[in-house]
């Protein structure tokens, strides 16, 4: 077996097989994502399919954004610049640095720019000349498949949508961490769920203030993320490039 790769002592066996059977939910509920919006298509009308590119588009800069602050706050200034809080422990930690805020607020902002021009000059265009089911017809933002002018803001619009987006992601990742030090877990301690979500409920509420979608979009994005974080720490950990599965 290659399990030696991964330093067996130190972690508990039964949190890997743990692990294991939440990859294989997750996986088989992946299937189910892909396989039951063509079913759901034929049900509602409305291209689900779609509706998932869309939601994963639309938080694509936050996800860059939580992928940089990796890169750039290594060995960074803490933000709370080492202070702690009334309880006695950090009001942040180590994990949240100043480089890897700015640095995450450019990458972010710079990849929506990117997707804007793709949305602007590419997808509206083949919006505009296909005929998409129902999707162009929401008008109103109680209908859950609602775009307003998501795939062709004003430019600056877009612009802004981007740097929100980007904004919100380490403001929500820091309100993570603050509630994380309250509970008493170290600087990189897991917190499931709240780990994977808070960058990204922070990301979209800052975004959702200038430009409401549809609740759908938005609920498809959070799963996703649910989804693609468990199946790729699994997948790490068994191919030997993270120490534990989660
Ligand atoms: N990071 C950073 N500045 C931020 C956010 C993240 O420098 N504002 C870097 C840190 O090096 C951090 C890493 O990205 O260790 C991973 O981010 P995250 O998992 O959010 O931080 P943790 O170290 O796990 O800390 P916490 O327990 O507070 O979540
Ligand atoms: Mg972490």
């Amino acid at each position: 077996m290659d399990a030696q790769k991964h330093e067996e002592k130190s972690i508990n066996p039964r949190g890997v097989k743990i692990a294991y059977t939440l990859c294989a939910i997750f996986g088989i509920l992946l299937i189910l994502y892909l396989i039951l919006p063509p079913l759901l298509n034929i049900w509602t009308g409305y291209d689900m399919i779609l509706i998932i590119c869309l939601s994963l588009l639309y938080i694509a800069p936050a996800y860059a954004t939580n992928a940089s602050m990796v890169v750039f706050g290594r060995n960074g200034t803490p933000i709370d610049g080492g202070r702690s809080f009334r309880d006695g422990k950090r009001i942040l930690g180590d994990g949240k640095t100043w480089q890897g805020m700015i640095g995450g607020i450019i990458t972010g902002t710079v990849v929506g720019l990117i997707l804007l021009v793709i949305m602007q000059f590419v997808i509206w265009p083949y919006f505009q000349s296909a005929i998409i089911g129902n999707l162009l017809y929401p008008m109103n933002l109680d209908d859950p498949m609602y775009l307003g002018a998501f795939l062709n803001p004003p430019f600056l619009m877009g612009v802004l949508r981007g740097f929100l987006l980007s904004l919100g992601t380490p403001i929500g990742d820091m309100i993570g961490s603050f509630f994380k030090r309250r509970f008493n877990l170290e600087r990189g301690a897991p917190a499931p769920v709240v780990d994977q979500l808070d960058f990204l409920l922070g990301a979209i509420l800052f975004a959702y203030i200038v430009f409401p979608l549809g609740w759908m979009y938005i609920v498809f994005a959070l799963l996703a993320t649910i989804l693609i974080h468990v199946l790729a720490n699994t997948v790490g950990y068994k191919m030997g490039y993270k120490r534990q599965p989660w």
